[in-house]
């Protein structure tokens, strides 16, 4: 079993399908930046700790982050699980838990780090989209990836239809990673992550009605 702190931002639902996975993983504490997070409540609901630490009572993000690494470090856990922590790092609190910050980004990094992934995507008329689980490090949406789930892009996509698409893999896929992390079969070579046993680390998703004729 190992420790997690997980640090949300809103809505909660990758939150939601970690706790619901059965993972060898105890959640310590959920954290949100955001105190009205429906993510919070859901982990009140589910017995976990949490708290609410607002950025905006933060003037300079290096006080905001240290205070946060406060809480973070009372539990003193293995992992720190960015799941829709929608807040840039400071350099000290990457460095503080190196190897063990983890995030999940919706697309299918190294295209599209940062905001609006999937308008971008539809934008630059990309067939294949999807999310990456990955180590934090000090570039924004960069890092050793863990694991990756594609989806295809459908001509008739809009913006909700495709980021629904991709959430539907993000709540595969997260667990799926962090049970990898908590089996202790990830390492990191040169900037690579690998999974010891395992033969591949990416998830595919259906073409929506694309089925094999199999009556032939
Ligand atoms: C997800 O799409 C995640 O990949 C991104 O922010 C969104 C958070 O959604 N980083 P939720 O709060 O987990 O529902």
């Amino acid at each position: 079993m190992i420790r997690a702190v997980v640090l949300i931002s809103g809505r909660g639902s990758n939150l939601a399908a970690l706790l619901e996975a059965a993972l060898p993983v105890e959640f310590a504490a959920v954290i949100s930046n955001r105190p009205q997070a429906a993510g919070l409540a859901y982990a009140r609901g589910r017995s976990i700790p949490t708290i609410a630490l607002d950025h905006r009572d933060h003037v300079e993000r290096s006080a905001f982050d240290a205070e946060l690494m406060r809480h973070i470090d009372a539990y003193q856990p293995d992992v720190v699980v960015l799941a829709g922590y929608m807040r840039i790092l400071t350099e000290a609190f990457v460095a503080r838990y190196a190897g063990r910050l983890v995030n999940i980004h919706p697309s299918l990094l190294p295209s599209f780090p940062g905001l609006d992934t999937h308008r971008r995507a539809l934008a630059e008329g990309v067939k294949i989209h999807g999310c990456t689980v990955h180590f934090v490090t000090n570039q924004v949406d960069h890092g050793p990836i863990i694991a990756q789930a594609a989806v295809p892009v459908l001509p008739d996509d809009t913006e909700t239809t495709l980021a629904l698409r991709v959430l539907v893999q993000e709540h595969r896929l997260y667990p799926m990673a962090l049970r990898w992390l908590a089996e202790g079969r990830i390492t990191v070579t040169n900037g690579v992550a690998r999974v010891s046993g395992q033969a591949s680390q990416a998830l595919l998703a259906p073409i929506p009605g694309d089925h094999a004729d199999l009556s032939a």
